[in-house]
C-alpha cells in the first residue's frame, strides 16, 4: 500500500495547470503573437483579459473573446463587443446577437455549428468604431482563434470584420456581400452586419434581410456539399 508519502510525492508530479506570468504578456501592440502560442481558447482568454496591448484594455469590463463551438465548421467573426458583450463576456448577446441567432436557426445551424468571435475583443467606449491603431494591436489573436478551431467557412459580419481580417480598405459591404473569398487559403463570405438589419425591418427583395436570407442559405448550402454529415 502507499504511504501518505509516496502519495504527496506523486500528486507533486502532476502538472500544474497552465497559467500565464503577467509578466511575460507582451503589452506593446507591435510585438507580435506566434502561431502555436495558446494551448486553447481558455488560456487565450486569460491572456486577452490581461492585455494593454492598446487603451482599449484600461476601459473593458471582460475581453470578449468567443461564444459557441471551438471546433465548428464555420466561424462569424464580427466588429467589436458592444456593452452586453463587454458586461458577460461573450460575443453577441446583444439585440443583435439575438437576430444572429434567429438568422442561423432559420437554416438550422445551431450552437454547435458556430464559433463566434469579433476582430477587436474590447468594447470600445460608447460603441465607437474601433480605431486602426486598436484593430492591428489585437490583430495577432484572430489567427490564432482561426488555427485552434480550424474552421471550413468564415463569414465576415459587416465592413470592419472584413477590413481587420482582410487587410482590405475602404470595403463596400453591400458590394462584396455574398461572394466567396479566399483568406488564407480558407473560404470566406463577407456578409452585412446582423445590427445593420436592424434598423430596416423590410423583407422585400433587396432588402438587408432579404440579402442575409440569400446569402445563409447559400452558406447552408456549401456546408452541406463540404460537410454532409453535419
Ligand atoms: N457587434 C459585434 O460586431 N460584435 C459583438 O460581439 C456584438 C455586436
Amino acid at each position: 500500500m502507499d504511504s501518505p508519502d509516496q502519495i504527496s510525492l506523486f500528486s507533486l508530479a502532476e502538472p500544474e495547470p497552465a497559467i500565464f506570468d503577467p509578466a511575460l504578456i507582451p503589452t506593446s501592440a507591435t510585438i507580435p503573437i506566434p502561431p502555436g502560442t495558446y494551448p486553447s481558447m481558455e488560456a487565450m482568454s486569460v491572456h486577452c483579459n490581461q492585455c494593454f496591448r492598446c487603451e482599449l484594455g484600461k476601459t473593458r469590463t471582460h475581453a470578449v473573446v468567443s461564444r459557441g463551438n471551438p471546433h465548428a465548421p464555420i466561424m462569424i467573426v464580427g466588429e467589436g463587443p458592444g456593452q452586453n458583450e463587454d458586461e458577460t463576456g461573450l460575443p453577441f448577446v446583444g439585440k443583435a446577437g439575438q437576430l444572429l441567432d434567429k438568422i442561423l436557426e432559420s437554416v438550422n445551424l445551431t450552437a454547435e455549428d458556430v464559433f463566434i468571435c469579433n476582430v477587436v475583443k474590447c468594447r470600445p467606449p460608447k460603441n465607437r468604431d474601433p480605431e486602426p491603431n486598436e484593430v492591428k494591436a489585437c490583430k495577432p489573436y484572430l489567427p490564432e482563434q482561426v488555427r485552434m478551431v480550424d474552421p471550413k467557412i468564415i463569414l465576415l459580419a459587416g465592413r470592419t470584420a472584413v477590413e481587420g481580417v482582410m487587410g482590405s480598405k475602404k470595403v463596400q459591404i453591400t458590394k462584396i456581400r455574398g461572394q466567396w473569398l479566399e483568406w488564407e487559403g480558407r473560404l470566406c463570405m463577407p456578409i452585412l452586419h446582423p445590427a445593420y438589419l436592424l434598423h430596416n425591418s423590410s423583407r422585400e427583395p433587396n432588402s438587408p434581410k432579404w440579402l442575409m436570407w440569400q446569402d445563409i442559405q447559400v452558406v447552408r448550402s456549401k456546408l452541406d456539399e463540404i460537410a454532409p454529415d453535419r
